[in-house]
């Protein structure tokens, strides 16, 4: 499968089947991600894995949507190791940490993809109720949680799936 017939199947998943996640491919995901590029390769990202039935437990207390994921992974950076850009005029100084942790995540989500494991990326939560859920370190910012897992047989994707703008209207060559 080329990567742009892989980024056109992928979609958000919301129907997981409770089947786990293999060892193997947990391990290809996490590394896709460890290799993911990352302002002046700080590599600031921090991840931790909620598997267990004691942490997927926690997750599900904080009222994030996971749609029955079996594996969870919260994407978060250290400020203490992000980089920070001091000749950015428009900020004091701009940290890159959001997108640390988002480029790394998407080389996650498409790994996951290519392994025949679904995702969804998900921020609708209150980060404060999953720091205080999983007693995440202060200088932890947690950014997203990538919910990982099988399809179950209801699995389809959403109406916006479908959904994308013309070129033209996100893209100007100038
Ligand atoms: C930054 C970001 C935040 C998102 N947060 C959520 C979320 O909290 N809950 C959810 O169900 N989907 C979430 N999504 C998934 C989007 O709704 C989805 O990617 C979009 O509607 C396009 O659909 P598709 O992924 O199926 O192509 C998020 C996606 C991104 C990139």
């Amino acid at each position: 499968m080329t990567f742009m017939e892989l980024a056109r199947n992928r979609y958000s998943e919301r129907y997981f089947s409770s089947r786990p996640v293999e060892e193997e491919k947990l391990a290809q995901i996490l590394e896709a991600g460890r290799i993911a590029p990352t302002g002046c390769n700080y590599q600031p990202q921090r991840i931790y894995v909620i598997r267990s039935r004691e942490a997927m437990e926690k997750a599900i207390s904080t009222k994030a949507s996971l749609y029955g994921c079996p594996l969870a992974l919260l994407v978060c950076y250290d400020k203490e190791t992000v980089w920070k850009n001091p000749g950015d005029r428009n900020y004091e100084a701009y940290n890159c940490g959001e997108q640390d942790a988002s480029s790394v995540a998407a080389s996650m989500m498409f790994e996951a993809e290519e392994l025949g494991v679904h995702s969804l990326w998900i921020r609708g939560f209150d980060s404060r109720d999953v720091i205080e859920a999983f007693d995440l370190p202060a200088a932890h910012v947690l950014v997203l949680m990538l919910a990982l897992g099988y399809p179950s047989d209801k699995s389809h994707p959403a109406h916006l799936h479908g959904k994308r703008k013309a070129m033209e209207e996100t893209v100007k060559f100038i």
